[in-house]
C-alpha cells in the first residue's frame, strides 16, 4: 500500500502544484494548522517536523511560523520541489528522529493516507517533546447547498486510505485532542482538478493505472456545475 502511494504521489508533482497554483487550499489548510499548533504548543513553535510535506506547500508555512522546519515525505519525487530547508525521505511509521527531538508535528492533509493511522501517531508522540504538540488536517468531502454529498449522484465514494474517524481516533489514543471543520467554497473545475491529480484520482478508481484513473475522473465529473462546499476536519494533539 505505502509503495503504491509512493508511486502515486511521484506521479503527481505537476498536477499537483497546478491544483494548488488555482485554489491555495494546502497553503490555506497549513496556515490554520500552523496556527492552531501555535496556541496549543507550551512555548511556541521551535523545531517541526512537515510529516508529508509534498512539494513544500506546508513546509513554507511552517518556515514562516517555526524556528526551524524539516521536510519528511515518502516521495522523492514530491520532495525534490523543496529546496531550502532540510529535507528527509522516509516513512510516517520509521521517523529518523531521535526521541523529543522536535516541538511540533504537523500532518497537512498526510496522515489519511497511510492504511494504520496508529503506527503513525505513535512514532509522533515519540518524536515530541514534552510541552510538544501535533497537528493533522484530513478531507471530509465536497457537499452541495443542501448538504447532500458530491458523489452521491454519481454512487461512488472519493475515498482516502484512511477513514477520517479512524486517524481521529489514533490520535485520541496517543494525545488529548481537540477538534472542529474548516469549510471552503469551492467549484466543479476545482474538484475536477483536485482528481486530476493522479495521487487523488486514486481515491475513486484505485485499480486503474495512473493515466486511465485521471481519465475515468475526469468522465465521471465532467457533467458536474455549480458551487460547493470542501470540508476537513482539524484534530490537535497535546501529550496527556
Ligand atoms: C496531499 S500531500 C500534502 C503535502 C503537503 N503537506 C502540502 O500541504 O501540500 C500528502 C503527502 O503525504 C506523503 N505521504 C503519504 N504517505 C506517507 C508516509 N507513509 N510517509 C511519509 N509521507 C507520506 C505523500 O507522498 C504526499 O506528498
Amino acid at each position: 500500500m505505502k509503495a503504491v502511494v509512493r508511486q502515486n504521489f511521484d506521479a503527481s508533482v505537476d498536477a499537483y502544484t497546478a491544483y494548488e497554483r488555482r485554489t491555495n487550499r494546502f497553503t490555506s489548510l497549513a496556515r490554520l494548522l500552523a496556527v492552531e499548533m501555535s496556541t496549543h504548543a507550551d512555548d511556541g513553535l521551535g523545531t517541526v517536523l512537515d510529516a508529508g510535506a509534498g512539494t513544500g506547500v506546508s513546509t513554507r508555512v511552517f518556515t514562516e511560523t517555526a524556528a526551524e522546519t524539516i521536510a519528511l515525505d515518502i516521495s522523492r519525487e514530491m520532495l525534490s520541489e523543496i529546496e531550502s530547508t532540510a529535507r528527509l525521505q522516509a516513512d510516517f511509521d520509521h521517523l529518523p528522529l531521535c526521541d523529543q527531538s522536535v516541538d511540533g508535528v504537523a500532518f497537512t492533509a498526510s496522515l489519511f493516507l497511510v492504511p494504520e493511522p496508529a503506527a503513525a501517531v505513535r512514532e509522533a508522540a515519540r518524536v515530541l517533546r514534552s510541552g510538544g504538540v501535533v497537528g493533522a488536517v484530513a478531507p471530509l468531502g465536497w457537499f452541495r447547498p443542501d448538504g447532500t454529498d458530491v458523489f452521491e449522484q454519481f454512487e461512488r465514494e472519493s475515498r482516502s486510505p484512511t477513514d477520517t474517524s479512524a486517524l481521529q481516533d489514533a490520535l485520541a489514543g496517543e494525545f488529548s485532542t481537540t477538534t472542529g471543520t474548516w469549510r471552503f467554497s469551492t467549484t466543479a473545475e476545482n474538484i475536477r482538478l483536485f482528481h486530476a491529480i493522479p495521487a487523488m484520482a486514486a481515491r475513486l478508481y484505485p485499480k486503474f493505472d495512473i493515466e486511465e484513473r485521471v481519465l475515468r475522473a475526469r468522465e465521471l465529473l465532467s457533467s458536474l456545475n455549480g458551487t460547493f462546499e470542501q470540508r476537513w476536519r482539524w484534530v490537535i494533539g497535546v501529550p496527556e
